[in-house]
């Protein structure tokens, strides 16, 4: 069977990763969180002493991105590919609020986009692949055969992450939660480097009102219909 390459892009907490995980799993597709990627160079970056509340030291950080080994490992229990950053699992420290508040500035700089998309386009050459980011329909895989650009308003996705990250005992508050999502829109689409847009060819789906399981039923319709297209 002919396999596709599907772009899922949109602001952040649309709920970009569960449909593009499910969505792997029930087509047998290789899933790819590119904001994983952008989340282990940015908790690097703060680990290693280039990054401090009042300063980012980028110059000196982009000398060191070639020391930067990224991995994904599935992980049988939670059938889930996690993110490994220099032979460690990072999984769970890449999604504080901490790290939230930081990626937006090194998702900016133009080396580092440049060696995390050879490296995406490396993991997406045998098509048969769902990637979720903010440039995967139009800088990754412009030639995608399915994409797809996920919105919803602020404060639906500012309570869609507080809920995440309560329910794993961090200590933040929505108002936190909430002004990190507008930050991270407003960086993320007046970047110069490949802002968040949506590619012309994209289907966009606002996901305010709706469920989890209405989204992925309408997502799945449309990768069907895509499927059939090439059969
Ligand atoms: O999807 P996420 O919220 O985990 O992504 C974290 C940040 O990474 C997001 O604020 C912008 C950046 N990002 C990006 O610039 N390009 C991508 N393809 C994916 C994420």
């Amino acid at each position: 069977m002919y396999k596709i390459t599907i772009a899922i892009d949109g602001y952040s907490s649309t709920g970009k990763s569960t449909i593009a995980k499910q969505l792997a799993k029930s087509l047998g597709y290789k899933y790819v969180d590119s904001g994983a990627m952008y989340r282990a160079v940015t908790l690097y970056a703060m680990e290693n002493g280039f990054i401090s509340e009042s300063h980012f030291n980028v110059n000196d950080f982009v000398l060191e991105l070639d020391k930067i080994k990224l991995d994904f490992e599935f992980n049988e229990a939670l059938e889930f590919s996690e993110i490994i950053l220099n032979n460690e699992n990072v999984e769970k420290q890449i999604r504080t609020l901490e790290v939230s508040s930081f990626v937006s500035q090194v998702s900016a700089i133009a080396e580092v986009r440049y060696q995390l998309v050879k490296l995406q386009h490396e993991m997406g050459k045998n098509k048969g692949i769902v990637m979720d980011g903010r440039d995967i329909g139009t800088v990754v895989f412009p030639d995608a055969e399915l994409k797809i650009f996920l919105n919803a308003s602020a404060e639906v996705r500012a309570q869609r992450r507080f809920d995440e990250l309560i329910s794993r005992g961090d200590a933040i508050t929505f108002e936190d939660v909430l002004r990190n999502v507008n930050e991270r829109d407003y960086i993320d689409s007046h970047r110069e480097e490949s802002p968040l847009t949506k590619a012309e060819d994209a289907i966009e789906i606002d996901t305010t009102h709706l469920s989890l399981q209405e989204q992925y039923d309408k997502i799945f319709q449309l990768v069907n219909m895509t499927l059939e297209d090439y059969e």
